[in-house]
């Protein structure tokens, strides 16, 4: 019946298209419309049924619009290209739009697509960053500003969030996502996707989200970029996709697939992955676009035959577009299926659902972005407002010994702040951020030199300087300055140095270029690059006080610092407004409350490393696994000290049992016990005793950021369902709840000791997926 609805509809509207013009008619009335209304769908088998072969292939490739690369004109004249990437200004994408909609064929607009990580030309705190903050509404508004921005340009479509849940700090790509834990991955990943999108795709001043990169990536062995990885069933369902599942369900309306062997399948021609999976099991609807330029890597990954092969394979699987660098393998399609190779029905799905999103993005009434609306969007003043609170928020308190923090700003006279991040905004915003603006991208120095005013003198100096020798790939866009020469370094190394000891306050300002974190900047060694050891080492022997801070996309191996930095706060790569933020807590006009997405480890060799572990045969060694350093991390996952002190009561629940389809409420109240307001993140963790499968030792299914004034309590409750206790089993191949005792407990980090137990009643079981 419905198809018929459908099929109806599409003939309708293709007559009219027949005798009027070539645009689909216009949508009706609806400010948004999804891409499986009837209507777009109509619109887009009307457009499809008048589209040669060559031009369908044409809107399954997304070329990149770069400088270095020749131009793609003829390209989108000739209806070549459906999607282009890399395109920030305006004023270009207008004039390419211009060809497809006044010199193509079938005036099929454009959609624009870009890497809006954490901000177009407001930069956000990395992703990683983000999910410290523990706070999904602050990430949601975050990407709904990046979205508002970056379509103020013409950008249709973000590669989107990125929500690989990374166990392996050495894995450059850690810093894009929400770290290790798949339940908090899934909130961050639901709030973005909210937050690009809006309430609905086609939602004004909103982007299509794509979340990527299907599936798996984080898994990299070793940490190393792109190698083929193995995963089991029990990770795959368990922990890498979870946060895919709350994409497709907060309704993203692209994905993209991951470049590596995937159990020795590209994931860009996995029928398993992009089909069985992300479609049959998991709901997606819209359509997925490979990595930049992996079909043509199917065949270096030695998969695929050549090009041409790589295409009918990638398509057969379920991968709709291909982000290609220049020539794309799937201008092979047309004659694929002149020759038999590949049903067109198969291209025509793929095409009717790009077809789809730009029509449900209203491409084709307003395909051109307002260049003067542009400015004054990127100008707002409420976006770098957005900024700074979404820093505020990221910021984790690692150590404060003895309440060094936080500094009262009148006490200080002469302040340093030293460091290769102290005054260096490239860094500030970090990896994955291209558009933003130097001058207006507040440093630490900056905040620091801002926060105290006439009050002090603030000075700065780097000390040393960090860049990658081998540059990624993203650098052509940005090129690193050039290396200092041996004599710079030396003179740059003695002035920072005494200038820490000519000060009365040292803010020392570590981690790692931007460069040496994101995609291609694995390391194999997480202690702080270059030689920032030698200058913490001399900055701490000038006996002043100092307290350090971090910018870093992964938690880094603080062995030599740890012990003797009496103050140490994250900041991650706090983006725009980041050095006022920084400035804001360290003088405690704020209080930190972020707290660690991510397993903090004492070296590289205790990597992997994450809470969410099976327990062992021998549990009570579990601190002793290694015999030359403790197999306990530095600082647990879920960890963040405060200015403040909190209290959290025993937990109470509202039934002992939880039945089948039935609910648990959790609750307790939390007191602030000290003297300044503060921000507490309420962690609850559980922890199956025994059933078909080994459980983890405990897994996050709840928490709740909470801001209490001094001497405030409030009473917080968390709710349980089947969802929180089903897991996937590998061996039944199923979604399972096994009913018994499991372990509860809530407390402010992953080593939370307040704990109850509740009991899952019912029979063995299993249920769907959602
Ligand atoms: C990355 C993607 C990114 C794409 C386009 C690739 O190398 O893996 O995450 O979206 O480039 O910039």
């Amino acid at each position: 019946m419905r198809i018929m609805k459908f099929l109806l509809l599409a003939a309708a509207s293709a007559v009219s298209l027949n005798t009027a013009a070539a645009r689909p008619a216009p949508a009706a009335a609806s400010a948004s419309l999804a891409t499986e209304d009837p209507q777009v769908l109509a619109r887009a088998d009307a457009l499809l049924a008048r589209m040669t072969i060559e031009e369908k292939v044409g809107q399954l490739a997304q070329l990149f619009k770069i400088p270095v690369l020749p131009s793609v004109d003829d390209k989108v004249r000739s209806g070549q290209v459906g999607s282009l990437l890399f395109i920030t200004d305006p004023a270009e994408a207008n004039r390419l739009q211009k060809i497809a909609m006044t010199e193509a064929r079938l005036k099929i607009p454009l959609l624009f697509g870009f890497d809006v990580l954490h901000g177009l030309k407001t930069i956000f705190p990395v992703p990683l960053g983000m999910a410290a903050s523990f706070d999904p509404d602050v990430a949601e508004q975050a990407q709904s500003v990046a979205a508002r921005e970056a379509r103020a340009v013409g950008i249709g479509w973000t590669f989107g969030p990125m929500i690989d849940v990374a166990r392996d700090p050495r894995w450059g790509r850690m810093v894009e996502g929400a770290g290790e834990d798949p339940f908090l991955g899934a909130a961050m990943a639901r709030a973005q996707v909210r937050g690009f999108q809006g309430p609905r795709l086609g939602t004004p001043g909103h982007v299509i989200a794509g979340p990527k990169h299907f599936a798996g990536y984080g898994a990299s062995p070793g940490g190393r970029d792109y190698d083929s990885l193995f995963v089991s069933d029990a990770e795959l369902y368990n922990v890498y996709l979870p946060p895919f599942a709350a994409a497709v369900d907060a309704g993203a309306g692209n994905v993209m697939s991951a470049y590596m062997d995937f159990n020795d399948v590209p994931a860009s021609a996995s029928p398993r992955l992009l089909t069985d999976i992300l479609r049959g099991e998991l709901g997606f609807k819209g359509w997925v676009v490979s990595d930049a330029n992996a079909i043509h890597s199917q065949v270096k990954q030695h998969f695929a035959a050549d090009a041409g092969d790589a295409a009918v394979r990638a398509m057969k699987a379920g991968n709709d577009m291909e982000m290609a660098l220049l020539a794309p393998a799937f201008a092979t399609l047309a004659d694929s299926v002149k020759a038999g190779k590949l049903p067109v029905e198969t291209v025509d799905r793929s095409v009717r659902r790009i077809l789809a999103a730009k029509i449900a993005m209203g491409l084709f009434e307003k395909p051109y972005a307002d260049e003067a609306e542009a400015k004054r969007v990127l100008a707002d003043p409420a976006h770098r407002a957005t900024a700074e609170r979404a820093a505020e928020r990221s910021l984790v308190l690692l150590r404060n010994e003895g309440g060094l923090l936080p500094l009262a700003p009148g006490a200080h006279k002469k302040v340093a702040v030293i460091g290769p991040m102290a005054d260096s905004p490239d860094d500030t915003v970090g990896p994955w951020a291209f558009v933003y603006d130097r001058d207006e991208t507040v440093t630490l120095f900056e905040g620091v030199r801002d926060r105290l005013g006439r009050g002090a003198s603030v000075q700065t100096a780097a000390g040393v300087q960090l860049a990658r020798s081998f540059p990624s790939g993203l650098e052509m866009f940005q090129p690193p300055p050039p290396a200092w020469t041996a004599e710079r370094r030396a003179t740059e190394f003695q002035q920072a140095v005494k200038l820490a000891g000519d000060s009365d306050l040292i803010v020392l300002a570590l981690g790692e270029a931007r460069n040496q974190s994101g995609e291609r900047a694995s390391a194999s060694d997480l202690r702080l690059p270059g030689e920032q050891i030698k200058l913490f080492e001399a900055v701490a022997a000038t006996g002043k006080p100092f307290v350090v801070v971090l910018m870093n996309g992964r938690p880094l191996d603080l062995t030599g610092i740890v012990d003797r930095a009496p103050a140490i706060l994250e900041g991650w790569y706090p983006g725009t407004r980041g050095g006022t933020a920084l400035a804001r807590a360290l003088f405690g006009d704020i209080n930190p409350g972020g707290k660690l997405p991510v397993t903090w480890p004492r070296s590289a060799g205790q990597v992997p490393i994450f809470y969410a572990h099976n327990r062992s045969q021998a549990p009570e060694t579990q601190a002793q696994r290694y015999y030359d350093q403790p197999s306990s991390p530095l600082f647990a996952f879920g960890h963040g000290l405060s200015y403040t002190s909190f209290r959290i009561d025993t937990p109470v629940l509202d039934t002992p049992e939880l039945k089948p389809a039935g609910r648990l409420t959790v609750s307790t109240t939390i007191t602030n016990t000290g003297a300044r307001a503060g921000d507490e993140v309420v962690q609850l963790y559980i922890h199956q005793r025994a059933g078909r499968a080994s459980r983890p030792v405990r897994e996050l299914r709840g928490f709740q950021r909470v801001t209490l004034a001094a001497g405030e309590s409030r009473k917080i409750s968390f709710t349980l369902d089947e969802a929180s206790v089903k897991y996937w089993h590998s061996e039944e191949r199923a979604w399972v709840i096994d009913p018994g005792t499991f372990d509860l407990w809530v407390g402010t980090d992953a080593k939370a000791d307040l704990t109850t137990t509740f009991v899952v009643g019912g029979a063995p079981r299993t249920v769907a997926a959602r």
